[in-house]
């Protein structure tokens, strides 16, 4: 394993903790799969969400759809770091679909508590991810293309790896 990113700005037991009770309020009677995350805001405050179910399963939310809710409702900001817990309480890994929500809340630098790799900048899990500078990008400021750039550099990609092949 590689080493982790330490933050000592972080109280990650605490984060976990609060990943932990949010999980213990989970609604997952179809899958008996609980699921609690818990997200520290640059502000300091900490936003949480649990999975809540539907008998259409399709329909399930799950608890990072929960916890962007909640950053939503209490002020907004930026999510810093974020834990994510399975029904034992040890980390569990966000979906797809919910490193995008994270993203779009959190972005390239936010950490996150992962199975296998420690704690990483979230860019480590959803590498060349989609967002919102791509969709400044398409409305032909070419920002978009910048910041891929850029982020490139900084994630130590290869120069010129965001130039499209013909
Ligand atoms: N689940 C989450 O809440 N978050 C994830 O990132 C992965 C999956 C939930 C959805 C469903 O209620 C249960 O876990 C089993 O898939």
């Amino acid at each position: 394993m590689r080493p982790s990113v330490t933050c000592p700005s972080v109280d990650w037991p605490a984060l976990r903790a609060a990943a932990t009770a949010a999980m213990r309020r989970a609604y997952a009677p179809y899958s008996r799969f609980p699921v609690g995350v818990a997200g520290l805001v640059d502000d300091g405050r900490v936003v949480t969400g649990c999975n809540v179910e539907n008998a259409s399963y399709g329909l399930t939310l799950c608890a990072e759809c929960g916890m962007v809710s909640d950053l939503a409702r209490t002020g907004g900001g930026r999510l810093v770091a974020v834990a994510c817990v399975g029904g034992n309480g040890e980390p569990l890994m966000p979906c797809g679909r919910c490193r995008q929500l994270l993203w779009e809340h959190g972005g390239a630098d936010m950490l996150l508590e992962t199975v296998s790799l420690g704690i990483v900048p979230l860019r480590e899990v959803l590498p060349d991810a989609f967002g919102p500078e791509d969709l400044a990008g398409a409305r032909g400021s070419g920002q978009g293309r910048e910041h891929r750039s850029e982020e490139r550099a900084r994630s130590g990609a290869p120069r010129g790896s965001d130039q499209v092949i013909q």
